[in-house]
């Protein structure tokens, strides 16, 4: 199978995922049957740039690292922003890795309705089309039966979705408790020691796990949306991040912290979903967890997540060294997947 793929966005991910799909090149083909070329990129500060015949990619990398602009590459020059390049038939695959917007998803909830219009596939680690618009873009996908994926939203490159897809048909999920946001549980490690909130979160910022306006995390949005994204994609639901009942860890004090390990227990920034009857609850809040509870062990940025079905009553993922490299992975196997569902 040949990718043709348009990316919008080429930041950390993006070109993590352009390094690791060069280094696995000779197996995407030889193993996978899988060649790709990247026929288009769009960024914020750095242009865009088309060709049909494929971008050199590899140059690609070295401008945007080095500060510059892509339009030295463009070849078609009627084409000026992201809808129009999705549009112009040079791809026939859209990665969507652009800047999320917990708020409202966009604009990457139209970059992904327009490339399912025109009949490309998608691959998405973008959380927002997942928490504004799962349903509407599954639907899509589906009448256009094009492939629509996203396992890096939640859990960067482990395999949640996929073993929904797969192993999990026919099991339903009644309840989910998460550690899901790696910025908090930095934080909330480094506080335990007594380090102040503000330090703490200084700290995190000088090791670029926090944004440099870290209210997205710290406020619990983020995992909020991820907690948004598990629901609707793995419970049926229709939430929006504004649905879950949310609590940050702004509250949170070294003393409380020191009191929890005193008690045997660590405060965690917890994301449940749990079914009452025919609706859905959510929460995401600073919790106590024991220490002898596997929770209680995702420190740093790793991550995890305990789902209980009717027939499982609990399966465990955890992931460790979470980053820019595991979501490409976790965009790398959707790509992988894209190729299988075009062979079908
Ligand atoms: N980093 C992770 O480990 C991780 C894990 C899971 C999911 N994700 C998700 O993956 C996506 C990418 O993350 P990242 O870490 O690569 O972010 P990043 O380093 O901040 O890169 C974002 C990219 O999007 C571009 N961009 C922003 N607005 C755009 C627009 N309107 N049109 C075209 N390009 C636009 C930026 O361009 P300029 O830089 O030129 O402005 C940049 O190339 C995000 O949605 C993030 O939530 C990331």
């Amino acid at each position: 199978m040949q990718l043709d793929i348009a990316m919008i966005g080429f930041g950390h991910v993006g070109r993590a995922l352009v390094r690791l799909m060069q280094r696995k090149s000779d197996e995407l083909r030889e193993r996978h049957n899988l060649t790709w070329r990247i026929t288009g990129i769009s960024t914020g500060r750095h242009g865009l740039a088309a060709d049909p015949n494929g971008l050199d990619v590899g140059a690609a990398l070295l401008v945007v690292e080095s500060g510059g602009k892509l339009d030295h590459f463009h070849r078609l020059p009627e084409v000026r922003d992201n809808l129009p390049l999705i549009r112009s038939g040079v791809a026939n695959t859209l990665v969507e890795l652009s800047t999320l917007n917990p708020q409202t998803g966009q604009p990457a909830l139209d970059h992904c309705r327009a490339a399912l219009d025109v009949g490309m596939h998608v691959v998405t680690a973008n959380k927002g089309p997942l928490a504004h618009g799962y349903r509407e873009l599954r639907d899509r996908a589906a009448v256009k039966r094009r492939a629509f994926f996203f396992e890096s939203t939640v859990m960067d490159g482990s395999p949640i979705f996929a073993a929904a897809r797969e192993g999990l048909q026919g099991a339903d999920l009644l309840s989910f408790r998460a550690i899901l946001n790696s910025t908090t549980n930095f934080i909330l490690t480094a506080m335990e020691t007594g380090t102040s909130f503000d330090e703490a979160v200084r700290q995190a910022q000088a090791m670029g796990v926090a944004e440099a306006d870290p209210s997205n995390d710290v406020d619990g949005w983020d995992a909020a949306t991820k907690t948004a994204v598990l629901v609707n994609v793995l419970m049926e639901g229709d939430l929006r991040p504004t649905d879950v009942d949310r609590t940050g860890i702004r509250g949170v004090t070294p003393q409380m912290l020191q009191a929890a390990m005193a008690k045997n227990q660590r405060i965690k920034l917890l994301c449940r979903a749990w079914r009452e009857g025919d609706i859905i609850k959510t929460r995401v809040a600073p919790e106590p967890v024991s220490v002898t509870d596997p929770f209680a062990l995702v420190t740093k940025t790793d991550s995890i997540l305990r789902l209980s079905f009717d027939v499982l009553p609990g399966l465990t993922i955890v992931e460790e060294g979470a980053g820019a490299e595991t979501t490409a992975f976790g965009v790398l196997a959707d790509l992988l997947a894209v190729a299988r569902h075009m062979a079908t």
